[in-house]
């Protein structure tokens, strides 16, 4: 089945929406996503917005806490560029309709968070991903331009290599006519053919078994622009949040944002020891990379299976009504936030890699644009500061908006694409075929290519996940497809490429610690 759109934007979240309400205003815009239209990290996001509002804060000191939580990799123009825009992209979203916490003179209440220098985290309490999706789904659902694919599950993007042309990678002029998308319901694949496709595909959280991301965070937008042969860059770089709940059983876990911290929250171990401050001057607001490694260490040498987090000094903070959420999430457990200690530990929480994309939001592939956690523009190096995604979902959507808009004109639409070519195929006997091999990757990613690394450990994710692979290539070509068996493909290609760029790196560097090599290489350094 053939659906024509000028502008087909794969993913629903923050990136997906913002980049689609923008083109709609030129054109027809179909959404596809795979779950419901609010099924996203970003309705996960608490802490909330990195941006510069007031002083004594400054344009340079946000542009300085990203390049060094980047750890010498960022692309010091992109960073610039994103910062500098974001008090324009906050006010967009206010026109949106989103409303982010004041205080009592209406001055935006703004939080700090690990790696800040200055408070300057905009936020609504502490779900601000909830507001945010919500305020945008709304106006989404009621645009005339634009339809919504709910349920539907992107395959592969479409190029010329299936109109039976061999293209390579690093060619330059691979394109893109839109996707092969699976209605589960029906089994029927649909052809979605489009002027431009926006990929938002979101975070790969669930590559770990331990993750603060929602089930859709499996890395489809990357894989899928892998096997079309784009570029992708940074995979080694994954960020694991140090305070999600230790809860045994819950998935995903339950995040305690980092804002809990910003407000003076301090870790201890089972010692009762505030032990980061033996880790790093900056105690528990250090960047990310360092904090997860500190707990991680504690963990590991005590061998106990969390650590805390302590709220209980902080008694002029009315905890409930800053950290609702939080608050009742704990009360649920039998935890009292302002008298007992959380129990806390590391999840895997964000890919600060991914599709290449320039300062227009284009990728390595024509017509194809990414934007949001799926991409890698340069902004976060080597380990994103807090509350910069949500930021750069922003900029890059409206940046490649406006880059569309210029190009849209030029392209056709290709409808001499064939229909997708299931002949011989059956439906999957065993489901246990894919839900094991799902668990098995999970495995080998949290104990193998974890917050700490060593070659030993990765050659050994590469070969075990090379089996995997090809039982699981082996299922595809001869399967009926469904979500679970093209989720679990997108899954052992990012991890691949994972594993692939942590042993190309000869280095210990922020997201990417191995025992291997301690120290960084100082000629490596992409920002100075
Ligand atoms: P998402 O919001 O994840 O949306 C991805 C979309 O793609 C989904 O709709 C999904 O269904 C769809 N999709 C994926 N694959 C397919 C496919 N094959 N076919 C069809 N659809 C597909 N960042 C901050 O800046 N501040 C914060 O405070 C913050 N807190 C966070 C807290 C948590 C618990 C988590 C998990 C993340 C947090 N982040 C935060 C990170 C931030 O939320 C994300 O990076 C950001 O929301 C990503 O937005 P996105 O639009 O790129 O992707
Ligand atoms: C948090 O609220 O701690 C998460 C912020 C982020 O991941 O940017």
């Amino acid at each position: 089945m053939n659906h024509l759109y000028d502008f087909l934007v794969i993913g629903s979240g923050l990136a997906g929406l913002a980049y689609a309400l923008k083109v709609a205003e030129y054109g027809k815009v179909a959404i596809v996503t795979k779950t419901s239209l609010d099924h996203t990290n970003t309705s996960y996001a608490q802490g909330g917005i990195a941006t510069v509002m007031y002083e004594p804060d400054h344009i340079d000191k946000h542009i300085k806490d990203t390049i060094i939580a980047g750890d010498g990799l960022c692309n010091r123009e992109i960073v610039e560029m994103v910062v500098r825009d974001g008090p324009r992209q906050i006010e967009q979203l206010i026109n949106w309709g989103m409303d982010f916490d004041r205080d009592s003179a209406g001055r935006f209440d703004l939080a700090r968070e690990g790696g800040h220098s200055e408070k300057r985290i905009l936020h609504h309490k502490d779900n601000t991903g909830f507001e945010i999706q919500n305020t945008l789904s709304k106006i989404v659902r009621s645009h005339p331009n634009i339809d919504i694919y709910e349920n539907f599950f992107a395959i592969e993007i479409i190029t010329q290599h299936h109109m039976g042309k061999l293209i390579k990678r690093y060619f330059p002029d691979i394109e893109c006519y839109g996707a092969y998308v699976l209605d589960p319901e029906t089994g029927i694949i649909h052809k979605f053919l489009s002027r431009i496709t926006m990929m938002a595909t979101g975070g790969i959280g669930n590559l770990y078994h331990i993750t603060t991301n929602p089930l859709i965070a499996t890395g489809d937008g990357v894989a899928m622009v892998y096997r079309a042969k784009g570029i992708i860059d940074h995979m080694e770089f994954v960020q694991f949040h140090p305070t999600s709940l230790y809860n045994p059983g819950e998935r995903p876990n339950f995040l305690i944002t980092e804002a809990v911290r910003g407000s003076g929250a301090v870790f201890r171990n089972h010692k009762g020891e505030d032990f980061m401050k033996r880790y790093d001057e900056r105690g528990s607001l250090a960047p990310r990379d360092i904090v997860a490694r500190a707990v991680d260490n504690e963990m590991k040498t005590s061998g106990d299976e969390f650590v805390f987090l302590d709220c209980r000094h902080l008694g002029d903070i009315d905890l409930e009504q800053h950290f609702p959420t939080i608050f009742e999430k704990c009360k649920s457990l039998g935890i009292d936030m302002a008298n007992d200690l959380i129990p806390v530990v590391p999840a895997a929480h964000y890919m600060c890699g991914g599709i290449r994309v320039d300062v227009n939001g284009c990728t390595s592939i024509q017509r194809l644009y990414a934007a949001g956690e799926t991409i890698y523009s340069g902004l976060h190096g080597a380990n994103r500061l807090a509350s910069n995604s949500l930021l750069e979902s922003m900029v890059y959507a409206d940046r490649s908006a406006l880059h569309s808009l210029q190009a849209v004109n030029d392209y056709g639409i290709q409808e001499k694409i064939p229909d997708w070519n299931d002949e011989g195929t059956a439906h999957t006997e065993e489901m246990v075929l894919i839900t094991q091999n799902f668990k098995e990757v999970q495995q080998i990613f949290s104990y193998y290519v974890g917050i700490v690394r060593s070659n030993l450990r990765l050659k050994r994710a590469m070969d075990r996940l090379a089996i995997i692979y090809n039982e699981t290539e082996e299922l595809f070509v001869k399967s009926k497809l469904s979500i679970k068996l093209c989720e679990l493909r997108n899954m052992i290609n990012v991890g691949y490429l994972i594993i692939k760029e942590a042993q190309q790196r000869k280095e210990s560097r922020g997201l990417h610690y191995t025992l291997d090599y301690q120290h960084k290489n100082p000629i490596n350094n992409s920002d100075t």
